[in-house]
């Protein structure tokens, strides 16, 4: 087994290390107390390719592996994990479910412009009696023909309103569950759209979470991703990716917090010595690395699979399952290490503990990936 990174991993890595302790670092306290969209830094991220990292150059993309897509998420999210989301949405669940399913035609109109970051995308699969119970979907695409008429209320959407682009999943056929649902591909500024107000959030405040409420909106049929009744398999497909990112992500938020423990501990001193001198403290920071290293490999499994067209849905579950956990137990220990500077926003880690709660949720919550990875041990 060969657990060293080709030059060119380390070289993505380095570039998103390079720009997130650059530049996302400087606003991202400031961006956070505003709740204000980073549009600056996601142009910046798409020049640098990481809007569509995964997708083959034919379509615009970055063409690099999923190995490197982890790298690069951690390096930002250690910053800024709102930035992270953004790109992990578009990387993974819009442009990955692009790639792997969309026709040609639709992968030259919608795939290309999300792949140069020019576009973002969103995707709309939550609604407000329908989060972790993700095959009753109440949105419903009646079939009239040429075209579908949408009609329903998403909700939790992560780039509700920045985004141009949505791949929606909505209820067809109702006799058939989960067979029933379709996914589209939605333009935001389609007829009989309304994106509700930014939610207030506890954390990744910067990043835009809206509802988004569909009246009659007409759906082009040639905008329906596969065959009538894929739509929940597609859902889950990309979701499985997808949580890949949100792990990376977790892993970022958790590392990040463990490197500003480990160096508020070797300078601040307590008792005559620098705290880290400190059993107690000590074996902290050393059960904090265990564990950041365990979701790191766990990360970086998932995607080695990925890359290698090996089944990911178990795997994708432990990695975020595990990364998220962990990263709410790293970041509340390094709020306790700092004492009461960690409870104050200039430190970053009380923000990087709001952060961290959010990725136990979101994907799949911890639970979920416990039911996905449970029911893999029953059915072996
Ligand atoms: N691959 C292929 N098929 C799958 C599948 C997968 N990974 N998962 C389920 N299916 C199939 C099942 O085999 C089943 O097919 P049959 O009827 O032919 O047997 C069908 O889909 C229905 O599946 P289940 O019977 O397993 O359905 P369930 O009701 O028990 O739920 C679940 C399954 C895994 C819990 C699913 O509902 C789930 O993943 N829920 C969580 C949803 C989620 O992650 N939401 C996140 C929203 S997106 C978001 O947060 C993005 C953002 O903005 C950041």
């Amino acid at each position: 087994m060969n657990f060293e990174f080709t030059e060119e991993q380390l070289m993505i890595q380095q570039a998103a290390r390079d720009y997130a302790q650059r530049e996302l670092i400087q606003d991202v306290l400031e961006r956070e107390e505003k709740a204000e969209f980073p549009a600056r830094h996601v142009k910046n991220l798409a020049e640098l390719g990481f809007l569509g990292m995964m997708v083959p150059p034919e379509y615009d993309g970055g063409g690099m592996d999923s190995v490197s897509y982890v790298l690069a998420m951690e390096e930002i999210a250690k910053v800024d994990a709102s930035v992270a989301v953004i790109m992990s949405v578009n990387n993974s669940l819009v442009c990955f479910g692009l790639n792997k399913y969309a026709n040609e035609e639709q992968k030259q109109k919608y795939l290309k412009p999300l792949a140069r970051g020019e576009v973002i995308g969103a995707f709309l699969l939550s609604e407000p009696e329908a989060g972790s119970d993700a095959t009753h979907q109440y949105t419903s695409a009646e079939d009239k023909g040429d075209y579908y008429l949408l009609n329903g209320t998403k909700n939790w959407i992560t780039n509700g309103s920045s985004a141009s682009t949505y791949i929606v999943m909505a209820q067809t056929h109702p006799e058939k569950r989960s067979h029933g649902i379709n996914a589209f591909i939605v333009e935001k500024d389609s007829p009989g759209i309304t994106v509700g107000p930014h939610e207030n959030k506890m954390g990744m405040r910067s990043s835009d979470t809206h509802s988004v409420m569909f009246t009659d909106v007409k759906v082009p049929k040639e905008n329906r991703i596969g065959d009538d009744g894929f739509g929940f398999i597609f859902a889950m497909k990309v979701l499985e990716a997808g949580r890949i990112g949100i792990a990376s992500q977790a892993l970022g938020i958790a590392s990040g917090a463990f490197e500003r423990a480990t160096s508020y501990a070797k300078e601040r001193k307590a008792f005559g010595t620098e705290i880290i001198n400190h059993q107690s403290l000590a074996f902290k920071l050393s059960d904090m690395a265990v564990k950041i290293e365990n979701a790191r490999n766990l990360c970086l499994k998932a995607a080695w699979l990925k890359d290698n067209h090996k089944p990911i849905t178990v795997a994708s579950a432990m990695a975020k399952q595990y990364a998220a956990d962990i990263a709410m137990e790293v970041t509340t220990e390094a709020v306790q290490i700092h004492g009461g500077y960690g409870y104050v926003k200039e430190y970053h880690v009380e923000r990087l503990m709001r952060e961290a709660k959010l990725t136990q949720i979101y994907e799949g919550t911890s639970e979920i990936q416990k039911i996905i990875i449970s029911r893999s041990l029953i059915k072996s």
